[in-house]
């Protein structure tokens, strides 16, 4: 495909336009005393490397991954530990998927317990993606879902039983030190908050990947034509 220019933009590029949208709009939301959040990914990478030229416009992070904590530090980028904040400002993270609701499937990078207990804390969730994330129905990309070791067995048994696949991740230890199962074959889902509080329900389960029972607030989407914003759909 080639943009309005002829030029074909690759998805390298999009994520960093759309990391790019992401800096433009948190650096006109925060104040000194302002926490950023900081999701996990590729597309989350470029916005740490671009947002890092404003980090005196803002206190602190607090990142949802060591990976990202760490390449925040190697910017010179203060991390603070998440207890140690009573609020953050803003978060802004990638997604595997993203549908008009902006319901999204996260935790390619197994990332999610601590994305969602970020988006839980943060004022604002702005989600950046480039347009292979967009969809009309959750549920092609296998859904993660974190769980205590002990319990993987019985936990894949009881995702079954909902009419998914899951796979366990081998090799794949999260920062939390548990596994994860990824669960296919559940596209389409329906109702993706009932999936999640489903899924939530189930003994052994730390998280799961769906965010539809708090949703992103706003997507930038980065697509051939360039940035598109969206708000949640009703
Ligand atoms: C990590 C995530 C990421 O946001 C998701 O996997 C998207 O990653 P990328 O920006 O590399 O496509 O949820 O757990």
């Amino acid at each position: 495909e080639r943009n309005c220019m002829g030029y074909y933009v690759d998805q390298d590029q999009l994520k960093q336009a759309v990391a790019q949208a992401a800096v433009d709009y948190v650096v006109k939301k925060i104040e000194s005393d302002s926490i950023v959040g900081i999701g996990t990914g590729s597309t989350a990478n470029c916005f740490i490397d671009l947002i890092a030229q404003h980090k005196h416009k803002f206190l602190a992070t607090v990142a949802s991954s060591e990976g990202s904590a760490e390449r925040l530090r190697s910017h010179g980028i203060q991390v603070f530990e998440l207890n140690a904040v009573s609020e953050v400002t803003i978060y802004v993270d990638g997604a595997d998927e993203a549908n008009t609701r902006l319901e999204l499937i996260k935790g390619g990078g197994a990332a999610l317990t601590r994305e969602k207990i970020v988006t839980a804390v943060a004022n604002e969730f702005v989600c950046i993606a480039d347009e292979s994330k967009w969809v009309k129905n959750l549920g092609t990309f296998p859904l993660p879902v974190e769980v205590i070791p002990m319990a993987r067995s019985h936990v894949a048994r009881e995702l079954f039983k909902l009419g998914g696949d899951p796979v366990w991740r081998e090799n794949v230890v999260t920062d939390n030190g548990n596994l994860i199962l990824d669960v296919h074959h559940l596209h389409p889902i329906g109702s993706a908050c009932e999936l999640e509080e489903k899924i939530n329900q189930i003994t052994g389960v730390v998280t799961n990947g769906l965010f539809a029972l708090k949703p992103a607030d706003i997507l930038f989407l980065a697509t051939q034509q360039g940035i598109v914003t969206h708000h949640p759909a009703r």
